[in-house]
């Protein structure tokens, strides 16, 4: 495949390059300043926020996939889901598919299904609330997209960088956790289901992954 990585330099995007170069896929790294140094991934720069420049990047780039991982310091709700629509709108045109690995908000509570992770002060502490909410208008972005072929990941309540097992528990729009009652996983173990994802679709719109047992 031909895999487009929207956020290539970053923590999850960076993780997404080396996993899909390792899968043998053709990758290419897309950022406001990307990087690369592997003859197997083609930096491009382009910035979010110019449509014309995202479409005419994947257009040219013939890509099969793109995997949407950008954001801001601090969290810019308005920026996140204009990317997300320029993105769906573009890949839409051209007939790719869409993987957005969104946040943890949009999941819905373990044991209190009507309460969004966004809300719950459990899982989210009032100083992450507004990029959690970021993350609920984003999958609604998603949902009222008509047209594009998406599917949108949201990550556990703790995502970094650690220790790439190449194992996860795959769940639906629920947040998963584990034995000890936390919910993460290493953004190494991310890329995996995200290949895994495209290399395989599942047959759920919006899901999660944690770490295995
Ligand atoms: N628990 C959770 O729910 C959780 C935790 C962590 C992350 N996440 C989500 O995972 C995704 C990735 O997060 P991350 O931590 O990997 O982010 P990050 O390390 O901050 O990387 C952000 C990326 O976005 C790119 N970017 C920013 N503005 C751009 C623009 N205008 N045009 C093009 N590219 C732009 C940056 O590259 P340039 O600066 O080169 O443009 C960079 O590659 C986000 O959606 C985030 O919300 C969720």
């Amino acid at each position: 495949m031909t895999i487009a990585v929207l956020g290539a330099t970053g923590m999850v995007g960076g993780r997404v390059v080396t996993e899909a170069s390792a899968h043998g896929h053709r990758v290419l790294a897309l950022s406001r300043k990307p990087a690369s140094e592997s003859p197997d991934v083609t930096p491009v720069a382009v910035d979010v926020t110019d449509p014309a420049a995202v479409r005419q990047a994947l257009a040219r780039s013939s890509a099969d996939a793109v995997v949407l991982t950008v954001r801001t310091f601090p969290a810019d709700q308005e920026f996140l889901v204009g990317a997300t629509r320029t993105v769906l709108d573009a890949a839409a045109r051209l007939g790719i598919r869409v993987l957005v690995v969104g946040g943890a908000g949009a999941l819905r509570s373990p044991g209190d299904p009507e309460l969004p992770v966004a809300e719950n002060p459990g899982y989210v502490p009032d100083a992450y609330r507004a990029v959690a909410r970021a993350g609920v208008a984003q999958l609604r972005a998603c949902r009222a997209h008509a047209g594009a072929d998406w599917v949108y990941l949201s990550p556990p309540a703790v995502l970094q960088p650690g220790e790439r097992t190449g194992r996860y528990r795959r769940g639906t729009d629920t947040l998963l956790l584990g034995a000890d009652g936390q919910s993460r996983i290493s953004a190494e173990d991310l890329a995996v289901a995200v290949l895994d994802e495209l290399e395989s679709p599942g047959p759920d719109r919006h899901f999660t992954v944690a770490e295995a047992p």
